[in-house]
């Protein structure tokens, strides 16, 4: 019996190590991850520079509120908007839906308005705001959240008619690739027709990079590779390299409207948050890491080429692999091969959300399982 509420699916996998690209079972399996631990480990595991950064922030400051200076939050929020051209200012919180629930709130006082516009095919978090602003029926769908038609609407991923955005609106809160919801990109030039009409009405336009920030798209915001300025970016996932921690990055504009105590975490960008943000950056911009996830993606997509009836989405390090196979069926078939990958709400898409420093002999382990699985698993 575990006294750990039974809310999370899980694999029957007994981890008790992981290290680079390899996790360790208590059955002694090494199993490669292509799931990078949702998205968490652009460094892969047990990275020597993070274990260093957390220790020795540790020593030197472990914690402190958020009522006095400390240089390392300083130096993290430089890190975070890595000399942005439009992007001046950082709010550190704890998780994604944190960071979601921050710009929400930001954008509601800032307009005077109340009305924020998502995506059909969304996810935001699971805190109520953030659940409210969701699309995926499967997750707004638990609770009782009978939203308001002033609170919440919701266009669909590439929908020209983008009439719901209007002078009621607040926010337009996007997420750079729709990742639960089956890893799509914005079709070509609609993110930008969506950032003409926030204009145009006064909303603000809100990045959901959560998944697709930190240079996992192969820039270091993935907002750069799709041709928009937003007025907000959230960040979480790999911004700590496995350490909890989450980013509300906003424009001088609204920086200057933001005032003392309206938003507040306690435990929020605290020395050693802040000093393994640092060091993730760092790492991902020395060695080329953002370089790297396209050159991964580039193999990933030319080896799979080969096979007319499976289809790669996505870009860089968030990828989506539809084959005809129920992609459970497959991540199953991939997991008895020592692969992990995950899926998403695409019924035939695995998910890739692998970290960045994964070798070429590590991508060939994962093409090479699959392409056994693909053999032999049933289709339909
Ligand atoms: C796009 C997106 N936004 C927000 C979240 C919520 O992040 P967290 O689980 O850190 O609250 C997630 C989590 O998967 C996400 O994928």
């Amino acid at each position: 019996m575990s006294a750990l509420l039974p809310v999370y699916p899980r694999l029957a996998l007994d981890l008790v190590r992981a290290d680079g690209c390899w996790l360790t079972t208590s059955d002694g399996r090494r199993i490669l991850d292509m799931y990078g631990a949702h998205a968490v480990c652009p460094l892969g595991h047990a990275h020597p520079e993070l274990t260093e950064a957390l220790t020795t922030a540790h020593r030197t400051l472990d914690f402190y509120s958020n009522s006095l200076h400390m240089a390392v939050q300083e130096r993290a929020a430089e890190a975070v908007l890595g000399g942005s051209a439009h992007l001046s200012h950082v709010h550190f919180v704890n998780s994604g839906t944190e960071a979601n629930e921050s710009a929400l709130h930001l954008a509601r006082r800032v307009t005077g308005r109340q009305t924020v516009v998502t995506l059909a095919e969304s996810f935001h978090g699971r805190t109520l705001g953030s659940l409210s602003v969701t699309g995926l029926s499967a997750y707004r769908g638990r609770v009782p959240l009978d939203v308001p038609a002033s609170w919440h609407r919701m266009v669909a991923l590439g929908d020209e008619d983008l009439s719901a955005i209007d002078h009621d609106v607040a926010a337009v809160l996007v997420e750079s690739v729709v990742s639960l919801g089956g890893v799509r990109m914005p079709p070509d030039g609609w993110l930008s027709k969506v950032a003409a009409r926030c204009a145009e009405v006064g909303a603000l336009l809100v990045l959901d990079e959560v998944q697709g920030g930190v240079g996992r798209l192969g820039t270091w915001f993935g907002h750069e590779t799709l041709g928009v300025r937003p007025d907000m970016v959230t960040l979480a996932k790999s911004l700590g390299g496995g350490f909890p921690v989450g980013a509300l990055v906003v424009t001088p504009a609204l920086a200057a409207k933001v005032t003392h105590s309206e938003l507040g975490t306690t435990f929020g960008g605290g020395p050693m948050a802040a000093a393994m943000v640092e060091t993730v950056a760092r790492v991902i911009r020395r060695d080329g890491l953002m370089d790297r996830v396209l050159a991964i993606e580039a193999r990933i997509r030319s080896r799979l080429a080969a096979h007319d009836d499976v289809a790669v989405r996505g870009r860089g390090a968030l990828l989506g692999i539809v084959t005809p196979a129920p992609a459970k069926v497959v991540r199953d078939a991939l997991l008895a091969r020592d692969v992990i990958v995950g899926t998403s709400s695409d019924p035939h898409g695995l998910r890739l959300l692998h970290p960045y420093v994964l070798t070429d002999a590590e991508v060939d382990v994962f093409l090479d399982a699959l392409q056994a699985v693909l053999a032999e698993v049933p289709r339909g």
